[in-house]
């Protein structure tokens, strides 16, 4: 049976575009939302020219109140009854107990190559480390944050006079093939990792 995919962005949603670009033809998941978490989110444009259904909720309103924030998130996904949720650049730390209702079916990507390098600045971190290489990491959500089991890695070389902008770029690219990989595979039910090129 076709897997239902909801999508979670913060900002320019090409990680979003990437999965609903891919899920075509043979695929075993069709998108079913892409939510942001702001009404200014470049995604949803993306999304809406793709005639995905869109929602926005909006974590502002409720300052202080994260449980709040998240039943309504919870409220809005769940009416759209998504098998997968897929976190796609969605800049929001979740509570364990929006996870634990998730979880075994909430993807993340993160621009580092896990378990280095949690959190934000990843691609300066590795900069400053002196890394030879690069990457980013596909895995599944669990409370904590960029933990959970592996799905997939896409590596890429640092070369000298990279800037975290020029380095993020080149992960940018990885990370648009990791992604619709390793959804693809997960929707059919397979959660070997795999590893990118
Ligand atoms: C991507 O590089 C993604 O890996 C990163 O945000 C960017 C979103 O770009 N995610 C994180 O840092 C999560 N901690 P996009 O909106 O163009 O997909």
């Amino acid at each position: 049976m076709t897997k239902r995919v909801a999508i979670l962005i913060s900002g320019g949603g090409s990680n979003m575009v990437s999965l609903v670009d891919s899920m075509t033809g043979d695929h075993p998941a069709r998108p079913c939302l892409v939510l942001a978490n702001s009404a200014g989110a470049g995604g949803l444009a993306k999304a809406e020219a793709r005639g995905i259904p869109t929602a926005v909720v909006d974590h502002r309103p409720y300052k202080g109140d994260r449980q709040a924030f998240e039943a309504e998130l919870a409220r809005v996904i769940d009416a759209t009854e998504p098998d997968i949720l897929c976190l796609a650049g969605f800049m929001r730390v979740l509570t364990e107990g929006f996870v634990s209702r998730y979880r075994g079916r909430m993807l993340n990507i993160h621009p580092s190559l896990l378990p280095k390098y949690r959190g934000l600045h990843t691609h300066a971190r590795a900069l400053e480390a002196g890394d030879p290489d690069h990457g980013c990491t596909v895995h599944e959500v669990t409370p904590e944050l960029d933990e959970g089991p592996i799905l997939g890695q896409a590596r890429v070389p640092v070369l000298a006079g990279d800037t975290p902008d020029t380095l993020a770029a080149r992960v940018l690219v990885e990370e648009h093939k990791l992604y619709p990989t390793v959804l693809r595979r997960f929707a059919a039910g397979d959660r070997t990792p795999v590893f990118l090129p």
